[in-house]
């Protein structure tokens, strides 16, 4: 079985594929036919490397957690994605599509972010290539993520607020592809996320999958092997997640545990923990588990961290999910706050709340003294300070 590589259509098993109005056809279709040429060229590696290294600043640590690892006895590694320019992941993918953009003769840009650090990474990247950049973004998550709001301003992009339904990630992503409809020549959509119609998804991965090849090297380097017993992610779309998994989900050695929002529990009618709420649906031009009422209306979701407030998942991971490929944990706000101050105290770093999820692991799973365990920590939580404060007198 192969989980990696979604097939011509874009399927990973019975999810993916591509719905789309046919306004976008022409735009999907170019990429589709393009993509890996253009990607998997000489010529494109060798500047998206070097920006990789002397932009992004990578290789990111594997860090071996040493005060964590004490407390659950077990050998816990931090990927610290959250060391990267931009402060979270999404740089990897923002830049390798804004790249892939400009070799499409696209002069405009469009992306949609929730937490921001999405919007953030895309702006950026069109400041460093010389893009007009265009963010949506809900506006509860412009109120809840101020910091990254300003940060996308000063770099020069545009930011519109997407008032509609929860008026967070899915509507900020329906915006954007109202924007493409309405521009397909001019513009590339920059999908922050593996969601959205083939070729996104595998495009995504591949643009992730840095951190699960680096994870190999530093093992080797650190324990004697590229394989550790567990590597966890937390999944909104699931891009750090898709990255975290890439060059491990075809070793069967290797055990795979993501973590979605589980909000304020999964009965409690505000939650964000798609495999399980969610049945096969589609959502953002792919066929995926959705949360939906019977009717097929999409649920609005909840959860205290704006990046894993998505009422969808990745083909990808539904694929995992569906062949029990990996382990999926549904952990509430309050959990993910305890695990973010847990870290910030005893390792003396601030994670991203959506990278609190993935941490919240440690507490609900048991591993064993030799098991060498790698959490992709996708992000550094500035942009969640107000929240964490709000918060500090229960997590002292
Ligand atoms: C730090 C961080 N981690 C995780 C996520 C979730 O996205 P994904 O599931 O695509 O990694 C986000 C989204 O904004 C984020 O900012």
């Amino acid at each position: 079985m192969n989980y990696r590589n979604p097939d011509e259509h874009g399927y990973y098993g019975e999810f993916g594929g591509a719905f789309i109005p046919e306004m976008l056809y022409p735009n999907v279709k170019e990429l589709q036919e393009n993509y890996l040429e253009i990607i998997e060229s000489e010529e494109f590696q060798k500047e998206y490397q070097d920006l990789l290294k002397n932009y992004v600043g990578r290789a990111t640590p594997l860090y071996f957690s040493k005060n964590l690892s004490e407390k659950y006895n077990t050998r816990i590694y931090l990927k610290r994605e959250d060391l990267n320019h931009t402060g979270a992941h999404k740089i990897n993918n923002a830049l390798g599509q804004v790249l892939l953009a400009k070799r499409l003769g696209k002069t405009r840009i469009i992306a949609e972010t929730g937490a921001g650090q999405h919007g953030v990474a895309t702006a950026t990247a069109c400041a460093l290539l010389g893009m007009k950049c265009i963010v949506y973004m809900g506006e509860i998550d412009i109120q809840r993520q101020a910091p990254n709001v300003a940060r996308m301003k000063m770099l020069g992009a545009e930011v519109v607020a997407a008032t509609s339904g929860s008026k967070t990630l899915k509507d900020a992503v329906n915006e954007a592809l109202r924007d493409w409809i309405n521009n397909p020549v001019t513009t590339h959509y920059v999908i922050g996320s593996v969601v959205g119609p083939h070729p996104f998804p595998d495009l995504v991965a591949r643009f992730q999958s840095i951190i699960s090849k680096e994870i190999k090297e530093q093992l080797l380097e650190q324990e004697g092997r590229e394989n550790p017993d567990y590597v966890i992610a937390c999944v909104g779309g699931g891009s750090n997640a898709a990255g975290t998994f890439y060059h491990f989900v075809e070793e069967k050695d290797v055990k795979i545990i993501a973590a979605e929002a589980g909000g304020y529990g999964i009965d409690s009618g505000k939650s964000a923990a798609t495999t399980f709420l969610g049945t096969s649906g589609v959502l953002h031009g792919s066929k995926s588990l959705v949360m939906q009422t019977e009717d097929g209306q999409v649920t609005e979701p909840h959860s205290i961290s704006a990046g894993l407030d998505y009422p969808g998942i990745g083909p990808f991971h539904a694929h995992l999910f569906k062949e029990k490929r990996a382990e999926f944990f549904s952990i509430n706000d309050d959990e993910a706050l305890k695990a973010a101050f847990e870290l910030t105290r005893l390792e003396g770093i601030i994670p991203a709340l959506e990278s609190a999820h993935a941490l919240a692991v440690l507490d609900q799973k048991k591993f064993n003294e030799s098991h060498i365990v790698v959490i992709c920590l996708s992000g550094r939580g500035d942009k969640d300070m107000e929240t964490y404060l709000k918060h500090l007198g229960n997590n002292e």
